[in-house]
C-alpha cells in the first residue's frame, strides 16, 4: 500500500521532487511564511513564476533559510517561468536574471515558457492589441542558451497541448524536460499524459486540487462524489486523495496553500496509496478543463481565435 514516490526522474537525469508548494495566487505577505513552513515540513520543491509577483518575498525567505541552515540550496528544487511579454530571444536572459535576482539565487532548477502566448514587451494585461504571434522555436533557443550557461538546470514549457509540444520537440536541440499543465481527477489530460510519456517529457500538475479558492472557476473537483467516496474509504481528505492520484499517475503535483495545516496535509501523501480497485474508479469521473486561457483569445484580433485553437482541440 505504500506510495514512496518522492521523486521523478527527468530526461536530463535530474530528480524532481514529486510534491511542490505552488505559489500562484499566494498573496504577498503570506507567501514567504508559506514557503518557510513548507520547507520546515519537508517540501523540497517550490513552484514559482515571475508573473505571480511574489518572487522577491520568496527570495528573502530562501536566503534566511539558507543562512539559518534549515536547508541547503542544492537540496531544493526551484522552478520559475518566463512571462509572455519576454518571449523575444534577447529578453529571455534578462527575464531569467530578474527572477534570479528576486529569488536571490545563482541558478534555478527548471525554467518554463509559461504559455504558448506572446505579448508585446512591457505590456500589461492581455488586451487583444497586446497579443502578437509567438515564435516558440526562437524563444526556445534562448532557453537552450540559458541551460548551456548553467543558469537553469532544466528547461520546459507550460500550458502546451500535445500538438504544440510535438512541434517543439521536432525543432529542439535540448528536448523539453517538463510540460506543466492543469491536471487533477476532473481534468486528467489522458491524451497529453500518453504523449508526454512516450516522448520522455515529465508532466507536472498545476491546480492539482482544482483550484477551489479561485471563485470565478466555480470548481467542485474536491466535491466530486467518486473522490469523496474514495477519501472516506481510505480515511484521507479529498485533497490528499487527489494528490495521491496524481503521484500514482506519474505526475509531480504542485498544490498551493498559505495555510499551515493544509500545507502539512498536502505533504502527507507518501506512506499510503490508492489501491487498484479504487484507482480504476477515477476513469469514471466527468472531465472538464477549468483554466481555459480565455484572456489570450480574441475572435478577431487574437493569434488564437478560439479556445480550440489555443489547446489544439484538447478541451
Ligand atoms: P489555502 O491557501 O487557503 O490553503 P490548487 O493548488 O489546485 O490551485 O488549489 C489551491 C487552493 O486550494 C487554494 O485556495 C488553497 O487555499 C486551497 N487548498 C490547499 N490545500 C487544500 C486542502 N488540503 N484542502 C482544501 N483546500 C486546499
Amino acid at each position: 500500500m505504500a506510495n514512496p514516490i518522492s521523486f521523478f526522474q527527468l530526461n536530463t537525469g535530474a530528480k524532481i521532487p514529486s510534491v511542490a508548494l505552488g505559489t500562484w495566487q499566494s498573496d504577498p505577505g503570506l507567501v514567504g511564511e508559506a514557503v518557510a513552513t513548507a520547507i520546515k515540513v519537508g517540501y523540497r520543491h517550490i513552484d514559482c513564476a515571475q508573473f505571480y509577483g511574489n518572487e522577491k518575498e520568496i527570495g528573502l525567505v530562501l536566503k534566511k533559510l539558507f543562512e539559518d541552515g534549515v536547508v541547503k540550496r542544492e537540496d531544493l528544487w526551484i522552478t520559475s517561468k518566463l512571462w509572455c511579454t519576454d518571449h523575444a530571444p534577447e529578453d529571455v536572459p534578462v527575464a531569467l536574471d530578474r527572477t534570479l535576482r528576486d529569488l536571490q539565487l545563482d541558478y534555478i532548477d527548471l525554467y518554463l515558457i509559461h504559455w504558448p502566448v506572446r505579448m508585446k514587451k512591457g505590456s500589461v494585461g492581455s488586451k487583444p492589441e497586446n497579443l502578437v504571434q509567438p515564435d516558440i522555436p526562437s524563444t526556445w533557443k534562448a532557453l537552450e542558451a540559458l541551460y548551456d550557461a548553467g543558469k537553469t538546470r532544466a528547461i520546459g514549457v507550460s500550458n502546451f497541448s500535445s500538438k504544440k509540444l510535438e512541434d517543439l520537440i521536432k525543432v529542439a536541440r535540448v528536448p523539453p524536460a517538463v510540460n506543466q499543465v492543469e491536471c487533477h481527477p476532473s481534468w486528467q489530460q489522458t491524451k497529453l499524459h500518453a504523449f508526454c510519456k512516450s516522448n520522455g517529457v515529465h508532466l507536472s500538475a498545476f491546480s492539482p486540487l482544482g483550484s477551489p479558492g479561485t471563485t470565478r472557476l466555480k470548481s467542485d473537483v474536491l466535491k466530486n462524489p467518486i473522490l469523496v467516496t474514495v477519501a472516506e474509504k481510505l480515511g484521507k481528505t479529498p485533497a490528499q486523495v487527489a494528490l495521491c492520484w496524481g503521484l500514482q499517475m506519474g505526475h509531480s503535483v504542485l498544490p498551493k496553500s498559505t495555510n499551515e495545516a493544509r500545507i502539512k496535509e498536502n505533504f502527507d501523501v507518501f506512506d499510503w496509496s490508492i489501491p487498484d480497485d479504487l484507482f480504476t474508479k477515477f476513469s469514471e469521473i466527468e472531465q472538464a478543463r477549468l483554466i481555459k486561457g480565455t484572456s489570450f483569445i480574441h475572435e478577431t484580433y487574437g493569434v488564437y481565435r478560439t479556445i480550440e485553437e489555443l489547446w489544439d482541440g484538447e478541451i
